[in-house]
């Protein structure tokens, strides 16, 4: 039996606030299934207070203990429970997980530390040893250095391989070489951890992991350049023998219209006519016109200018005025953005409906509702909302960037046969994504091609079957 640990600092449904969430949610559950027995997976999050009673109450204590880092001793509870066949722990400490929000205190470097410390050291105290450590993002970065440079004398840990997994290269874990000691305890590991006069997690972790991979092929390549890498391109350049990317998947059972309560029909690729019930649907709950002969397009996101929102803003007035439309936007972000889509809004007030809120299930609805989605990020690691879009039969708009340009093929025609599951821009530039957005519009009013377009999305898989197997071929070649 293989044995893997995921070490990550977020994980649905217990407690989230991105797409690492997701994964950390979803892709254990699938290397277990596609490991068939073989492969026992387990994750390992902070115990923070968003995680409701419904998981705390049937959590066990599996043991208690003390951290120490540098000269502070911590209290450290590991709770766990079992869900989808998968062993979650967490990491129970009040002082750093009882707060109000998951990151954004003025000690997330000390928080991240000590979660990363009391991850390794709960390994001796279960007596539980994976084969494999996998550690994602920069919270979880020093679970990999402390591995490397300071368990390497016990025996059952030095046997251990290490993964380090990059969801987002923009943030990296940069601090003031003031804490190297009193912090991190990494005084005499300076250099690994030192890059352009910083402490940066992310470099220590990418030279201490025996592998490391990014969520797609695309952006394992673009970061590798001085445009995608946060200056980092140096020492993935220097890495590149142990760097590549596997696209991500989505929860297949979480997103399935033929299954979802959360939305007003069920509705599959052959029963379209579902979906045109939840247009309905959600048109009512929004107070927009019940129109099925306009294309209702949408924006599920953070609003921040690197997800396309500059360009959008840019080329949004002249396609709502040149095309017979509707648009609904869902989600928070930067204060300029949102006043942006509410004055949009103001402009038609029977057209667009700006939504400056965070919901799943109001997500969801619009996913089953919509027809055309907007995602023209400037950079995307992955990128989950166009292939959940792809799920519920929406026809997706995109970038030639990162996942977004492994998982969306630009649409075009072969002797009447349709190519490509969308439509796809090369530049970052708001004419191409106007040009673009026209040409779906343009296409959905094409009853004909709009429902065998959207019945090839419907059916290209992303799911997580053949992502799982090939980090397990991974964790084989380890
Ligand atoms: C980060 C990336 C996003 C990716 C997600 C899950 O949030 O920005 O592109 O899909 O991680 O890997």
């Amino acid at each position: 039996m293989k044995k893997i640990l995921f070490i990550g600092a977020e994980a649905m449904p217990f407690a989230a606030t991105g797409g690492l969430g997701d994964v950390l949610g979803s892709l254990p559950k699938a290397i277990a299934e596609a490991g068939e027995g073989n492969v026992d997976v387990r994750v390992v999050m902070p115990l923070y207070r968003a995680v409701s009673e419904q998981y705390r109450s049937i959590m066990k204590t599996e043991a208690e203990f003390e951290v120490g880092l540098a000269w502070r001793t911590q209290y450290c509870g590991i709770k766990s429970l079992v869900k989808d066949g998968v062993t979650y722990y967490f990491i129970d400490n009040e002082y750093y997980f009882n707060r109000d929000t998951l990151y954004g205190s003025f000690d997330d470097g000390e928080r991240f530390a000590f979660f990363s410390k009391a991850a390794i050291e709960m390994l001796d105290k279960l007596e539980y040893y994976p084969d494999i450590v996998h550690a994602h993002d920069w919270q979880s970065a020093l679970s990999v250095i402390y591995l490397k440079c300071k368990y390497g004398t016990r025996p059952q840990y030095s046997k251990m391989k290490t993964v380090f997994t990059i969801h987002n290269i923009e943030y990296q874990g940069i601090y003031d070489f003031s804490i190297l000691s009193s912090v991190f305890e990494l005084d005499w590991w300076r250099n690994t951890v030192e890059w352009d006069g910083c402490i940066n997690l992310m470099k220590g972790a990418i030279v201490c992991a025996d592998k490391v991979t990014t969520v797609s092929p695309r952006y394992a390549d673009e970061i590798r350049g001085e445009e995608h890498s946060h200056g980092l391109s140096r020492i993935l350049n220097g890495n590149a023998c142990k760097l590549y990317g596997i696209l991500n998947g989505i929860d297949y059972v979480y997103y399935d219209p033929e299954t979802d309560d959360s939305i007003a029909q069920k509705f599959s690729a052959d029963s379209l006519d579902g979906k045109y019930a939840n247009k309905a649907a959600l048109q009512k709950e929004v107070g927009l016109p019940e129109r099925n002969d306009i294309p209702l397009i949408s924006i599920v996101s953070r609003l921040a200018a690197h997800k396309g929102m500059d360009i959008i803003s840019e080329m949004i007035y002249a396609l709502l005025g040149n095309c017979d439309s509707q648009l609904v936007i869902l989600g928070k972000g930067e204060p300029a953005y949102e006043r942006f889509f509410r004055q949009l809004e103001n402009d038609h007030p029977d057209r667009v409906r700006a939504l400056i809120t965070y919901d799943r299930d109001l997500a969801k609805r619009i996913y089953a509702a919509s027809d055309i989605f907007l995602m023209p990020s400037k950079s995307e690691p992955c990128g989950l909302s166009q292939m959940i879009a792809s799920r519920y039969g929406v026809i997706p708009v995109t970038r030639e960037t990162g996942g977004l340009y492994d998982s969306i093929k630009g649409y075009w025609e072969d002797n009447g046969e349709i190519k490509g599951n969308g439509f796809t821009f090369a530049n970052y530039s708001s004419f191409e994504l106007g040009e673009r957005s026209a040409a779906a519009i343009t296409l959905w009013n094409n009853e004909d091609k709009r429902i065998k377009l959207i019945r090839k999305i419907m059916h290209t898989d992303f799911s997580w079957k053949s992502s799982a197997i090939k980090y397990i071929e991974m964790y084989d070649a380890l």
